[in-house]
C-alpha cells in the first residue's frame, strides 16, 4: 500500500486533541497549563506525567518518557504507526489516505485472492493425496491442527495450478510467487510436490507459502520470493494462528522452524511463532511486541545457536523499552522444539521456556566471556564491548540499570561508562543539557516550542555554518516556511524515519526558564549570532584562501562587505592591514 501524505498527518495532528486522547487512558487532573497524572510507564505514586495541550506533546519528568499522541499510542498501545494513525482517523471521523492509492490496493486484491485460492486448491491436494496425509500423521500432527494451519500438498506436476486457471491469471500467478518461467520461457509451478504451509499476515489473508519435501531431498524447504505482499524478513509463521487461539498472549516463543510451531501447537504450546529460516529482524520483534510484552527466544544450544541468539539480541536492544522483557532458551545439542516437547511432553517443555535465561544474564555471560574481571586491561575492554550495546537502549530505567551494573563489574562511575565520545553532538544537546545550550539547540528548542516564530526569522544566511546541527536548524526553518500550519506535534512527526527525532523528542522536552523567558527574542538573538558567526567563518576561510591565490571580484567584494559589517564604521581603517588581500 501507498505511505499516507504527510499533510493527512499534518492535518490530523491538527484536528486531534492528546489530552483528550491521553486522557481516555490515564485519569489527568488539570494543573496550571497543563495536565498531569501517574506516569503510565513507570510506576509512580507522585505524579510526574504531564501533557501539554499547547505543544500536543506529553513528557514524564520520573523516567524521561515523551512524544506527540502518536509516539503515545505506539508505546502505550503497542500500536504500530500505521495502526496509530488508523485509530486517530477513526476517532474523528476521517479516511486515511494512501499516495498511489486504488490502483494499487486493486493489484494486490488481485494477489491476495490468487494466493487464497492457491491455498484452497493446495488443501483440496492434500486430502486427495495420501502419501502427504501419512507424512504428517508420521510427524505427529492431527487434522485439527492440518485445519487450523490451513496445510496442504502441492502435487508434483510442472503444470498444477497453471492448469486449474485461466490463461489470464499467467501474470498474477507470477507476481504472486506460484509459477515462475523457465529459460524457454515456460511458465512452471514453483511448489512441486511439497507440505505446503500458508504464511498469513495479521489479518488472516495468505501473503506467501513455505513448502517442505516429504523426503530428504533438497532443498528441504522452499518458501515464496518476496512479493509486494510478502517480505521474508518481516514474516512470522504462526501469527494469525496465535492471534486466533489467544488474542494478547502472555508471551511469545520464537522458535525456527514451520514443524516447530506446528508440533508446539499440536502439543497445546499455542504462542510459538517462527522465522522464516532468516535472522530475527527488528520488524520481527516490533510485530512481537505489539501483540505481547515478553519474547523467549529458542534457539539450538550449539555455537550457531548462540550466534544467532546474539544476532537477535543485537536488533532487540533498541527496542527494548521499559515493560518487556526477554528471554534465551538454549535447546539441548541436536534437539529442536519439535524433537523436544515430544519427547518430554507439555509441562517439561513449559518449565525449559519459564528457566530461560533473562536477556542481562544473556547480555553479561556473553559480554565477559573469557575476561578476567580482576584484571584492568579486561575490564577496560568490557567497558568498551559494552557502551554500543548500552547506547543502543531506548532511554528508561532498563537502561540506566544497565549502567549501573557494568559500572560495577567495570569499577568506574556511570557517568564516565555514558560519557559519549567528542563527536556526537546534538545527541548530547538532547539530554536537556541546554544550560550549556549552543545558539543552534536554542533556536531548534524554540521552534519546537513555538513553531510559528519561524515565520519571524530575523534575515539571515546560514547555509555555509560550518556548526554540528546547523543542518537540521535549516531543514526545519525550510519545513516551516514551505508549512506554517505546522504546530509542535506535526513538526515532530515529519521527522519520525529520520536519525534526527530522537534528538528532537528530546528538545522538545525543554522548558522556558521562567515566565518572562522572551522567546521570540532569544530565538532571533540565537538566529543572529549564528548569522554572525556564518559571516565570521566565510571571513576567514576568504582571509585563508586569499593568502595563497587572488580572489574573485566577487569574493573580494564579499569579504569587504562583511568586514565592513562585521568592523563597523570604526574600524574601518584598520582594514588597510589587509590590504594585500583585498
Ligand atoms: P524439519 O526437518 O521439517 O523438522 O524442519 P525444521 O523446522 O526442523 O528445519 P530446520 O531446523 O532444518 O530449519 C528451520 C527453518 O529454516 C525451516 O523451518 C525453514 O524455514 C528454514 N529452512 C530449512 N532448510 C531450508 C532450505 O533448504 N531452504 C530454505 N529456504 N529454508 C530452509
Ligand atoms: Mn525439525
Amino acid at each position: 500500500m501507498g505511505r499516507i501524505p504527510q499533510r493527512f498527518i499534518d492535518d490530523l495532528l491538527t484536528r486531534i486533541d492528546i489530552v483528550q486522547v491521553i486522557g481516555s487512558y490515564v485519569p489527568l487532573k488539570k494543573s496550571g497549563s497543563r495536565h498531569v497524572a501517574c506516569c503510565p510507564f513507570h510506576s509512580e505514586n507522585t505524579p510526574s506525567f504531564t501533557v501539554s495541550p499547547d505543544k500536543q506533546f506529553y513528557h514524564c519528568f520520573g523516567c524521561g518518557a515523551h512524544g506527540t499522541v502518536l509516539s503515545f499510542l505506539l508505546e502505550y498501545e503497542h500500536l504500530d504507526f500505521i495502526d496509530a494513525v488508523e485509530h486517530l482517523a477513526e476517532t474523528v471521523g476521517l479516511e486515511v489516505p494512501r499516495e498511489g492509492g486504488e490502483i494499487r490496493a486493486e493489484r494486490h486484491d488481485d494477489l491476495y485472492g490468487i494466493l487464497e485460492d492457491a491455498a484452497r486448491l493446495y488443501k483440496q491436494a492434500l486430502r486427495e493425496n495420501k502419501h502427504a496425509i501419512k507424512y504428517l500423521k508420521d510427524r505427529g500432527l492431527s487434522g485439527k491442527i492440518a485445519r487450523d494451519y490451513g496445510l496442504g500438498y502441492a502435487p508434483a506436476g510442472w503444470r498444477h495450478l497453471i492448469n486449474c486457471f485461466n490463461k489470464s491469471k499467467l501474470d498474477v500467478l507470477t507476481r504472486a510467487g506460484l509459477i515462475k518461467q523457465n529459460d524457454q520461457g515456460q511458465s512452471l509451478a514453483r511448489f512441486r510436490n511439497r507440505i505446503m504451509f500458508p504464511i498469513r499476515d495479521r489479518r488472516g489473508r495468505v501473503i506467501g507459502f513455505g513448502g517442505r519435501v516429504l523426503d530428504d531431498s533438497l532443498p528441504k524447504y522452499l518458501n515464496s520470493p518476496d512479493t509486494a505482499l510478502f517480505h521474508k524478513g518481516e514474516s512470522l509463521y504462526g501469527l494469525f494462528e496465535l492471534r486466533m487461539a489467544q488474542g494478547k498472549p502472555q508471551r511469545v516463543l520464537l522458535v525456527e522452524g514451520y514443524m516447530d510451531v506446528l508440533a508446539l501447537a499440536q502439543n497445546g504450546i499455542d504462542f510459538a511463532l517462527a522465522t522464516l529460516g532468516t535472522a530475527t529482524t527488528r520488524q520481527h520483534l516490533e510485530q512481537i511486541f505489539r501483540l505481547t510484552h515478553e519474547v523467549v527466544f529458542c534457539f539450538d544450544g550449539d555455537r550457531a545457536g548462540r550466534e544467532a541468539g546474539w544476532r537477535a539480541l543485537q536488533q532487540l536492544l533498541p527496542v527494548f523499552r521499559d515493560g518487556l522483557e526477554a528471554r534465551f532458551m538454549f535447546l539441548p545439542e541436536s534437539d529442536d522444539p519439535d524433537s523436544m516437547i515430544r519427547r518430554e511432553g507439555k509441562e517439561a517443555f513449559l518449565t525449559h521456556v519459564m528457566s530461560a535465561t533473562p536477556l542481562a544474564d544473556f547480555l553479561f555471560t556473553r559480554l565477559t566471556e573469557g575476561l578476567d574481571m580482576g584484571d584492568a586491561a579486561s575490564r577496560a575492554r568490557l567497558s568498551e564491548l559494552a557502551k554500543p550495546l548500552l547506547l543502543a537502549l531506548p532511554e528508561g530505567v532498563f537502561k540506566d540499570l544497565m549502567y549501573t551494573e557494568i559500572a560495577k563489574r567495570v569499577g568506574t562511575s556511570v557517568k564516565t561508562l555514558a560519557s559519549p565520545k567528542k563527536d556526537d553532538s546534538i545527541h548530547r544537546a538532547s539530554n536537556l543539557r541546554l544550560k550549556t545550550h549552543s545558539p543552534v539547540r536554542m533556536a531548534i528548542a524554540i521552534l519546537l516550542h513555538e513553531p510559528e516564530l519561524a515565520q519571524q526569522m530575523p534575515p539571515a544566511d546560514l547555509s555555509a555554518l560550518n556548526l554540528s546541527g546547523v543542518a537540521l536548524l535549516i531543514d526545519i526553518l525550510e519545513t516551516l516556511r514551505c508549512n506554517p500550519h505546522l504546530n509542535s506535534a506535526s513538526l515532530l512527526e515529519r521527522y519520525r524515519d529520520t536519525a534526527h527525532h530522537q534528538h528532537l523528542l528530546q528538545l522538545m522536552t525543554w522548558q522556558p526558564p521562567g515566565k518572562d523567558f522572551d522567546l521570540r527574542g532569544e530565538f532571533q538573538h540565537a538566529i543572529l549570532s549564528l548569522n554572525k558567526k556564518a559571516m565570521e567563518q566565510r571571513a576567514d576561510m576568504l582571509l585563508k584562501k586569499g593568502r595563497n591565490e587572488i580572489l574573485s571580484p566577487n569574493e573580494r567584494r564579499e569579504l569587504q562587505d562583511i568586514l565592513r559589517r562585521k568592523l563597523g564604521r570604526i574600524q574601518l581603517s584598520t582594514q588597510k592591514n589587509d590590504n594585500s588581500v583585498l
